[in-house]
């Protein structure tokens, strides 16, 4: 049976967990992902199949669900939130600094997707997948140009595959999370003063959680999204559409 299993990459991380977490509590058999062992094993839970794998190659997402293919059955379900952020102007991104930041946030997306909606085609079964965008690629935040250009990519992703697959039955969507404090951005947050000024900028005030976006991501995997693809789900505070009265 692989009607509930869904696979999620970038597990280990802050989303990924939480993704995980949330997915579990409704119900899906998790196969995670991510390229240490170690990381994973100190999050999964016990009854989820780790896969040691880097799925920004063709090769490496297609081991990554053969694995969970051949161990759980084909999944239905993806979540990709392998990823990486990369705070830097135009200027002083290396050559080296913004190939790794497409490949993190780009590449991954895109070789996931594709040995993902290669198993459901051969399968000949329906399925969903969601993979993440941000804020920083729907408007322009200084300092974010590499990680915007992979982040508004990925939102092109997901409109032409849903294009494509909408035959087959096969959903793509993305969720654009606005600053969620994980591992990778606790730094940023260090000070009371830090966390405060993020949280001005936010509509709705305060930070979102991975949480927050875990529950966007569970739903559009689930029957009552059966009618959304294509779509870029924000949820972000009110960051990219709306503008609060200045007092
Ligand atoms: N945190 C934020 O404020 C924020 C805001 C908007 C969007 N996002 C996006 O949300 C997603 C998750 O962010 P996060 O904050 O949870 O980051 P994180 O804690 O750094 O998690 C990223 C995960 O991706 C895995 N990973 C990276 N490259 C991989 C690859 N090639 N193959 C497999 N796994 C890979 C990493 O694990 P290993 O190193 O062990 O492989 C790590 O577990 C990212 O796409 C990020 O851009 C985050």
């Amino acid at each position: 049976m692989s009607d509930h299993v869904a696979l999620i990459t970038g597990a280990s991380g802050g989303l990924g967990r939480a993704v995980a977490a949330r997915l579990a509590e409704a119900g899906w058999r998790l196969a995670l992902v991510g390229r240490s062992a170690a990381r994973l094993k100190s999050v999964a839970p016990a009854e989820a199949l780790q896969i040691e794998a880097d799925v920004s190659t063709h090769e490496g997402a297609r081991a990554a669900f053969a694995q969970c293919a051949e161990r759980f059955g084909t999944p239905v379900a993806l979540v990709n939130c392998a990823g990486g952020t990369l705070i830097a102007p135009l200027l002083r991104t290396s050559e080296s600094a913004y190939r790794a930041c497409l490949s993190a946030n780009l590449d991954t997306a895109f070789f996931s997707l594709a040995a993902f909606v290669e198993g459901l085609r051969s399968a000949q079964q329906p399925g969903a997948a969601v993979l993440v965008s941000s804020v920083v690629g729907h408007i322009g935040v200084a300092n974010h140009e590499a990680i915007s250009a992979a982040k508004a990519a990925v939102a092109g992703l997901v409109r032409g595959a849903a294009a494509t697959y909408a035959a087959s039955r096969i959903r793509v969507n993305a969720v654009s999370p606005g600053f969620m404090v994980t591992p990778a951005t606790a730094s940023l947050v260090a000070s009371d003063a830090a966390r405060e000024g993020f949280a001005r900028q936010y509509p709705l005030g305060g930070i979102g959680t991975p949480e927050d976006v875990a529950q966007a991501i569970a739903w559009l995997l689930s029957p009552a999204a059966a009618r959304i693809t294509g779509q870029v789900v924000p949820v972000d505070g009110g960051f990219t559409a709306v503008r609060p009265l200045v007092r």
